[in-house]
């Protein structure tokens, strides 16, 4: 997820296991290739990717076949990512309208297939994997059709988000048109995606639906934890319970720690706001925390709004101990 799923947040994520393939936010190639070639480091969003453990897939987005192969090849070849991922799903106006990437290649899946085949070459034997979306809109849903050219370019799997891109993030995911999908592929798996926010959710879609994998994007925003949770259902054990309030808040201090080292106190600060928000949400008093978390920009201010407004009561009531 752009603007979160950074190396902090993925170590974070490793921390408490569960989650079978963690992916990078989506780096533009074209911006790659232009930091390249100004001599600049590479893209901010490839902080950690090189010594992160595996496995680990980057996604990047483009409209252009040669460059989208040429950020390809290094990534698998220089920084032996696990997978590289095309992102064909962002629905937002800066990727589509204006770069005419992301989700708008839904329309043209010409384009889609000379960017997967020629990213497969160029990547081999490193997977390349597609993520779409539905469709463009609701009324123009062609999702199947996507599915085969994603598979006959060569894609070792595909990931369907259960939107269109018109619907943003509006409404629920369809699942019944993500399992439809199954029957218009021959080999390669299936990963569905949209709005799984818990263990037993992701248990039945996997007995509901016909999908190999699933994705968890938001949900885990605020509970890192969620993958180990909805890992240990998936084996039938029972379900590790949410962390108390304390452990919570000793996982957002963690994570802090890991975004001022790499962004210094000040940009560390400002960028940790939003996270913090993430692992307020849906707790007694997640407004209040929110509203004075937002205006931080020392560790200092940091730490007393967290002593003095994290809160203490987690959406069950379930009251725990504030040291
Ligand atoms: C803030 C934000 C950033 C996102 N960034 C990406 C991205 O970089 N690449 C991508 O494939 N999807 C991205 N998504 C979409 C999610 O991966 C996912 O498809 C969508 O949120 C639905 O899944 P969920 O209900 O589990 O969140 C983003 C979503 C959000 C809310």
């Amino acid at each position: 997820m752009a603007g979160f799923t950074n190396a902090a947040f993925r170590e974070i994520v490793r921390g408490f296991g569960g989650a079978g393939l963690l992916a990078t936010e989506m780096v533009n190639a074209r911006g790659f290739v232009w930091l390249d070639e100004n001599e600049a480091e590479h893209p901010d969003r490839l902080w950690g990717v090189a010594e992160e453990s595996r496995p680990l897939a980057v996604q990047i987005w483009d409209n252009d076949p040669d460059t989208m192969a040429k950020v390809g090849r290094r990534l698998a070849g220089e920084y032996k990512v696990s997978v590289v991922d095309i992102n064909f799903g962002c629905p937002v106006r800066q990727v589509t309208e204006k770069a005419h990437s992301g989700s708008y290649l839904l329309r043209d899946p010409m384009r889609m297939h000379a960017i997967i085949s020629q990213l497969v070459v160029a990547c081999a034997p490193t997977p390349v994997t597609a993520k779409i979306r539905l469709g463009c809109s609701p009324d123009n849903v062609n999702c199947n059709e996507i599915a085969k050219v994603v598979e006959e370019a060569g894609a070792a799997a595909l990931t369907v988000h259960g939107r269109t891109a018109k619907d943003m993030f509006k409404g629920h995911a369809d699942w019944d048109r993500i399992s439809e999908i199954k029957s218009h592929l021959k080999n390669i798996p299936l990963i569905g995606n949209g709005d799984l926010d818990s263990a037993e959710k992701v248990v039945a879609a996997f007995q509901n639906y016909n999908v190999d994998g699933v994705m968890i994007a938001r949900a885990c925003l605020g509970r890192p934890w969620l993958f180990a949770q909805a890992a240990a259902a998936l084996r039938g054990e029972p379900i590790p319970p949410e962390p108390t309030m304390l452990e919570q808040r000793e996982v957002m201090l963690r994570h802090y720690q890991l975004v001022i080292g790499r962004f210094g106190e000040e940009k560390g600060t400002v960028l940790m706001r939003k996270y913090a928000c993430c692992y307020a949400q849906g707790k007694h008093g997640a407004r209040f925390f929110r509203s004075h978390v937002a205006k931080v920009s020392t560790s200092q201010q940091f730490h007393s709004v967290v002593d003095e407004f994290f809160p203490v009561v987690d959406n069950q009531d379930r009251a725990t101990v504030s040291s």
